[in-house]
């Protein structure tokens, strides 16, 4: 029953979210932002282990690099260090769109959790621990401005900040950059929702 309620909560929360996306795409003013659904997320019932951040590809023609480092910081947090460096001002138009996919059966399928941010927005509120990024390295917020390189490192997203109850399994959220509606990169985190067994 309960194992059923959680299901039924998560549905709900995807369809939230989903709700706020379709709202956000209708570029009225009356929209819903899912960043005041994001910034309110807290959680204790479950743990993540972030794994790595991988970087599918990068349009070299907008972002001069954007490297990524995944490694272990102590036995079980991986953390990661990052370098980007835009070409072009992004200023403040810098969105991300964020599919999420649960493992099942060998193969990444999709999870009802699709939603679009705008980065800057997500950064000050925090939205999956991002403030984190102030605490190594010299980036300080937007706007991301061109040619000048802004470094991150010992981050791993804060599994606090994520929404509750989200099933145990393994996770890969597929991340699009956007300035405006230009593509700019696609990057891959994968984590693994767990909960400690209790003895
Ligand atoms: C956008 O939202 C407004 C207000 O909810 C609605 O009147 C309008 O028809 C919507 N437009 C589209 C293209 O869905
Ligand atoms: C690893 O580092 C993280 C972040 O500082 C900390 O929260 C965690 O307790 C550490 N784990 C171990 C086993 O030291
Ligand atoms: C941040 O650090 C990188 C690497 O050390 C450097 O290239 C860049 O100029 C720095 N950016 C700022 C805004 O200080
Ligand atoms: C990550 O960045 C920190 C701070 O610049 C540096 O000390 C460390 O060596 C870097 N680690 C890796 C694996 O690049």
């Amino acid at each position: 029953m309960m194992v059923l309620l959680k299901y039924i909560i998560v549905i709900l929360a995807g369809l939230a979210i989903g709700e706020a996306l379709s709202q956000t795409r209708n570029h009225t003013k009356t929209d819903v932002n899912p960043i005041n659904l994001l910034d309110k997320f807290h959680q204790n019932d479950y743990k993540l282990e972030f794994e790595r951040i991988e970087m599918v590809y990068v349009k070299k023609q907008y972002i001069k690099r954007f490297d990524f480092v995944t490694f272990k910081y102590n036995r079980t947090t991986a953390v990661i260090n990052a370098t980007c460096e835009p070409r072009i001002d992004l200023g403040y138009e810098h969105d991300l769109v964020l599919q999420t996919y649960k493992l099942a059966s060998n193969e990444y399928r999709l999870f009802p959790i699709r939603f679009q941010v705008n980065f800057c927005e997500a950064f000050n509120k925090n939205v999956i621990g991002l403030q984190g990024f102030k605490r190594c390295g010299n980036f300080t917020g937007c706007p991301l401005s061109k040619n000048k390189a802004m470094t991150v490192c010992n981050w791993s997203p804060d599994a606090s900040r994520f929404p509750p109850h989200i099933p145990n399994g393994r996770y890969m959220i597929e991340a699009q950059g956007l300035f405006r509606t230009t593509e700019l990169f696609v990057a891959r985190l994968y984590a693994t929702v767990y909960r400690p067994i209790v003895v």
